[in-house]
């Protein structure tokens, strides 16, 4: 999604705002420009494309600017173009404004101001509301903002830059997070990312919805949009500068499949007692009684986290006997769900501010569930929302494709189940033999690691294959759908998931001589059941690729490729029998020279409808 880095301290702003645009490239755009004050003037640059063509039309006006905003744009109102591109410009040609979000009756008021004899020059949503503040101010940009951000109805998260108050930036949000980064004494960097702060400081103030700030040489101040000034606590981001590098790998998806063992242990970390078979969640502590006497649960989340969500489905009705369902948070905000006393709604999402999802848990809270994140991104607005969470802790994902975070999300949805099934029908012995088992996964993720170049080898016979099929049953049946969602994202390949049963009732037809068909056969309940879905593929011409416990030789007769995960109680195994399936993806992507890390059309935070 789009992103917004501001600077304004002692430095020249330019390298700082070229480099924060840079470490917030993964989150995806099409445009990028910024815009400085120079002498008593706002310089803007603006093109199409990479950040390296932005760096390219930079000339020597603005060089020793030591203020300025920033802007990576994934186009939603007009489409990528120099003309449509942040910051855009006041019609007097003396405030910049960079912006984040919708403005969604930006019609009404370009009428408005073309009614004021202001034009606007571009096709965007954005351009209305830098032309009101233009219209507004009379001296003061801080009202002009405010002003203008009274009329103004959608989403936003803004910076602003005007020629006649050259100390200060002023920033506000509703929807679209911000972040204050104090450098040192009146050096300042904003944005909405932490990725674009962490390189010059660890000290952060997060903006809550219908906040502003004014950040000046001098200091900076917080105030709602009604100017009630607001006390803001400044907050240590959680992650540091190694986690956003590569450090070695090729891409940020390698980087974050291998980092599963690590980031697993700190998803578990202070959170497990093996010795007693108890669960500790501190951000549930004060609703553990509500969870355990719910009537129902309801999982919301889009895309991998959907998946992690169904995962959770299987645990919680399993392991804590809670009847469970999961949602596409896109449906569940719109359809008036029937929402009865005693329903827990559990939003899952790693960057926390997926716009269907927040606006999900909205909607469960208004009708009065209990409303629980299952969060990534510390002081994310659906973080902020929920009425209490966990965090997933495993630190900063970068690729756009979701890894690392899936096995953590699904580590946590386990904790969760666990934790409230020894409030109800889990005995201590059971309990104890899962969290002894979750202990224990994060190294045998090694051992599955180990397979990548042998998963490599089997991808690049059927690279030029344009169908395939993922099949499992029970937990590993949301295994199917990530391992075809992650193929299709990132390699373009099309891939359906399905329980492997539901493929006799129709799917079935597609597959034809050499068609890859992927199968997650471990030792389950349903492990013969699905061996009988694999001879059913054989004997249709299909090639089978398995996932399968360790020691299982006789899937070996029946597949052309198997992988191996070590064996673990059936709730945990989604833990394990995912990671082949990232690697399966991640290797077809590359042989087909995808962008791995920026997959056409897909942002990493999807935060508009
Ligand atoms: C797929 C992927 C997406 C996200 C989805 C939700 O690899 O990353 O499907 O899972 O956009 O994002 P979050 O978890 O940030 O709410």
């Amino acid at each position: 999604m789009c992103g917004i880095v501001g600077y304004i301290g002692h430095k020249c702003a330019r390298p700082i705002l070229i480099e924060g645009l840079k470490r917030l490239e993964y989150r995806g755009y099409d445009s990028a420009g910024l815009a400085v004050l120079n002498d008593g003037q706002v310089a803007v640059s603006r093109a199409v494309g990479r950040i390296a063509n932005l760096e390219a039309r930079l000339n020597g006006d603005g060089a020793n600017a030591t203020i300025g905003i920033a802007h990576t744009r994934w186009a939603t109102h007009g489409g990528p173009s120099e003309r449509n591109a942040h910051p855009h410009i006041a019609q007097n040609g003396r405030i910049a404004l960079v912006h984040n979000g919708i403005i969604e009756n930006y019609r009404t008021l370009r009428t408005f101001l073309e009614g004021m004899k202001v034009c606007c020059q571009s096709e965007t949503d954005t351009e209305v509301l830098v032309q009101l503040i233009g219209h507004f101010y009379k001296g003061n940009i801080e009202q002009a903002v405010r002003d203008a951000l009274h009329e103004v109805q959608g989403t936003y998260g803004i910076a602003v830059l005007c020629a006649d108050e050259p100390d200060r930036i002023v920033v506000a949000r509703k929807g679209s997070p911000l972040i204050v980064g104090i450098v040192g004494p009146g050096e300042y960097i904003v944005a909405s990312d932490a990725a674009a702060i962490v390189q010059h400081t660890a000290q952060v103030v997060y903006l809550a919805d219908g906040e502003m700030a004014t950040i000046a040489r001098d200091g900076f101040r917080t105030t709602t949009l009604e100017n009630v000034p607001v006390t803001k606590e400044v907050q240590a981001v959680e992650f540091s500068l190694d986690q956003i590098e590569l450090g070695g790998y090729e891409h940020f998806m390698l980087k974050e499949i291998f980092e599963q063992g690590q980031s697993l242990s700190m998803t578990l970390r202070g959170r497990l007692n093996t010795r007693e078979g108890v669960i500790h969640l501190g951000g549930l502590a004060n609703h553990t009684r509500d969870i355990a006497r719910a009537r129902r649960l309801i999982f919301t989340a889009q895309g991998t986290a959907w998946h992690a969500g169904l995962v959770g489905e299987y645990l919680f009705e399993d392991i804590a006997k809670i009847p469970a369902e999961t949602e596409y948070a896109s449906e569940f905000r719109y359809r008036n769900p029937l929402i009865e006393p005693g329903t827990v709604v559990i939003a899952i999402s790693q960057s926390g501010e997926t716009a269907d999802t927040l606006a999900a848990l909205r909607e469960a809270k208004e009708k009065g569930a209990l409303a629980l994140g299952v969060i990534n991104a510390v002081g994310s607005t659906i973080a902020r929302e929920s009425d209490a969470g966990v965090y997933l802790h495993c630190g900063p994902e970068i690729g756009v494709a979701s890894t690392k975070a899936f096995t953590s999300q699904v580590a946590v949805l386990a904790m969760m189940a666990i934790q409230l099934g020894r409030r109800r029908f889990l005995s201590q012995p059971e309990a104890k033999n899962l969290i002894d088992a979750l202990a224990r996964i994060p190294g045998q993720v090694s051992a599955v690691l180990e397979q990548s170049e042998a998963i490599r080898k089997a991808v690049e016979k059927y690279i030029h294959r344009e169908n395939w099929l993922f099949l499992g049953r029970g937990y590993n049946y949301p295994i199917a759908l990530e391992g075809a969602l992650k193929l299709k994202e990132i390699s373009y390949i099309h891939a359906e998931g399905m329980p492997a049963a539901e493929m006799k009732h129709g799917p079935i037809a597609l597959i034809n001589e050499g068609m890859p068909v992927v199968f997650i056969a471990t030792r389950c309940s349903q492990y013969e059941k699905v061996l009988s879905n694999i001879e059913e593929v054989r004997s249709r011409g299909g090639r089978i690729i398995a996932v399968a416990t360790e020691g299982d030789e006789h899937i070996r007769e029946m597949a052309q490729h198997v992988f191996y995960v070590p064996d673990v109680p059936e709730p945990l195994q989604p833990l394990l029998t995912v990671i082949p399936l990232q690697l399966l993806a991640y290797h077809a992507a590359v042989l087909r020279n995808c962008n791995v890390d920026k997959p056409r059309n897909l942002a990493k935070s999807v935060t508009v409808e």
